[in-house]
């Protein structure tokens, strides 16, 4: 609301087109270069959210949301084949490396979902420590490679 009226007053509404019209032109480049996010990414920040909700639900002793959100963790989606080859040919001689660290995902989530369920609060923190280790083992070791090749330069993190 601001903006239009200080635009108003400042040389009506062809002014503000014709900035529109000049700023567009020039992120259009960028805006064609940035790829599209990998399916890997939206299932990243699923991830991402259980490992909040898991937080909170040890913060509750509700130990029922800790495990629903430890298996959704464990049985997160896969990207689908495409996409799959694609990072199987980027990873390359490391692919054994990259699925070893989803392994131990895996475990660790399955392992906390299994300690919640006990209802231990301590074995519960536990795993849950274990498990954002392994997060940031495969972090430590593929995002910055992941994001430069699939999204280049143009992307602005
Ligand atoms: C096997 C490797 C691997 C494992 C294990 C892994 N990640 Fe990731 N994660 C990645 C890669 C690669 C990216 C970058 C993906 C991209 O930007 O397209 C990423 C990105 C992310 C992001 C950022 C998403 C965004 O908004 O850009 C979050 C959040 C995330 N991971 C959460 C997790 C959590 C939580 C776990 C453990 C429960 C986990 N990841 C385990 C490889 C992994």
């Amino acid at each position: 609301m601001r903006f239009d009226r200080s635009m108003a007053r400042s040389g009506g509404r062809r002014t503000t087109w014709a900035w529109l019209l000049a700023l567009g032109c020039a992120l259009a480049p960028l805006a064609s270069l940035a790829a599209k996010p990998l399916a890997l990414q939206g299932i990243m920040k699923d991830m991402g959210r259980n490992m909040q909700v898991i937080v909170d639900g040890l913060s509750r002793e509700d130990y029922a949301m800790v495990e629903k959100a430890a298996l959704a963790i464990a049985d997160h989606p896969q990207p689908p084949a495409g996409e799959k080859m694609r990072i199987m040919g980027f990873v390359g001689s490391n692919a054994r490396r990259f699925k070893a660290f989803d392994g131990e995902t895996y475990d660790n989530a399955t392992a906390l979902a299994k300690t919640s369920k006990s209802g231990n609060g301590e074995d519960a923190i536990a795993s849950f420590q274990k498990l954002q280790s392994s997060c940031l083992a495969c972090h430590q070791a593929f995002r910055k490679p992941f994001i430069d090749h699939f999204y280049g330069k143009a992307e602005v993190r």
